[in-house]
């Protein structure tokens, strides 16, 4: 049994199981798909602190969460402290987050462009003002995002700054910004940072089956797991390692069936929470049609398609077509 408790500020989690904060892809209802699914703790995807003061807040924030969407975490992404601060507090007003997590792994251009994201581990004092500011201010625990640094020691100092700034927790990405996704996440840089640190730290990069998992776990010694693109189209992962992890032993399932379920529920979740238009639809039916019989052709129809109950009946027809 290697599914632990995780405790983050107030808040405990029967598992150690957490959705990473996707960009289009971790909207409320995927991530109430992936909570179905055995996710212990959610993030939304990064929102900029900047939008959010300047732009207009209704649109940006529709449909960020529900009451049934607990716990989870507000992922905010910006380079001002004092902007930082404003967002959150009007993020932990309006929607009582458990957490509020500051994005410092994000290496899109767009974004570290601006400052932000990964640009901010460049400044160990930004990233000590942002979290002191945030945890000076809130109610609610801050937890930060990092990726690692080209040296063991600097990933280690920003490690410990976010730390002493009052920090909850902390999730490493085990790859440099420069990396993007290349070349493998570095358990060992993990490893070094959860024995340096006192609060929970949570590994995150390349965990996409049991295996990952556990090797994950029992290398860093981390106190949770944060799993990202291999619960994209995908949310039945939490559900596998969760069983793994408890029983030693493996779900076995249709994929094909599961994969229509799962996209089933995703869409009745898009509709029962009017989110249909706010989400990138086709994407996620392609993912979520990723290795089933005829795939390449049910994306190529769905690409003609706008309604998600018409994607259903087409990816039927062609489970039909197999049996
Ligand atoms: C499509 C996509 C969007 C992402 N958006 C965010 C984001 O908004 N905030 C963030 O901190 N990380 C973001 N990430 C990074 C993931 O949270 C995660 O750190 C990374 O994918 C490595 O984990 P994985 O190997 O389990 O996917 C994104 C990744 C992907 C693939």
């Amino acid at each position: 049994m290697k599914l632990n408790k995780l405790k983050i500020g107030k808040t405990e989690t029967s598992g150690n199981l957490l959705l990473a904060p996707m960009a289009d892809v971790t909207n409320l209802a995927f991530r109430l798909l992936c909570r179905q699914n055995g996710a212990d703790l959610t993030y939304t995807e990064m929102i900029s602190a900047d939008a959010l003061l300047n732009e207009n807040r209704k649109s940006i924030l529709k449909g960020l969460s529900s009451p049934e969407d607990r716990p989870f975490g507000v992922q905010l992404v910006g380079s001002s402290p004092e902007k930082l601060r404003e967002a959150a507090l009007f993020i932990e007003d309006e929607y009582k987050p458990e957490l509020i997590d500051v994005n410092m792994g994000c290496p899109a251009k767009r974004i570290i462009g601006t400052g932000c994201g990964s640009a901010l581990l460049n400044s160990q004092k930004l990233v000590y003002e942002i979290i002191s500011e945030l945890t000076g201010v809130l109610k609610t625990p801050v937890t930060a995002k990092i990726r690692i640094l080209r040296s063991e020691e600097k990933t280690l100092e920003i490690a410990r700054l976010i730390e002493e700034a009052g920090a909850s927790a902390l999730t490493v990405h085990g790859r440099r910004a420069e990396q993007m996704y290349s070349e493998n996440s570095d358990l060992t840089a993990i490893r070094a940072v959860k024995q340096e640190l006192s609060i929970p730290v949570i590994a995150n990069g390349d965990i996409r089956d049991e295996e990952s998992a556990e090797a994950a776990l029992d290398f860093t010694g981390c106190d949770g797991l944060m799993i990202g693109r291999a619960a994209m189209g995908n949310p039945f992962i939490f559900r596998r390692i969760r069983h793994y992890l408890e029983t030693g032993e493996r779900l076995e399932l249709d994929r094909q069936v599961r994969q229509l379920e799962d996209f089933e529920n995703y869409i009745a979740l898009l509709e029962k929470y009017d989110l249909q238009t706010s989400t990138n639809l086709r994407m996620h039916a392609h993912w979520f049609t990723k290795g089933l019989h005829g795939s390449r052709q049910i994306r190529e129809k769905i690409n003609n398609l706008k309604d998600g109950k018409a994607m259903i009946e087409l990816i039927k027809d062609f489970s039909r077509e197999k049996y």
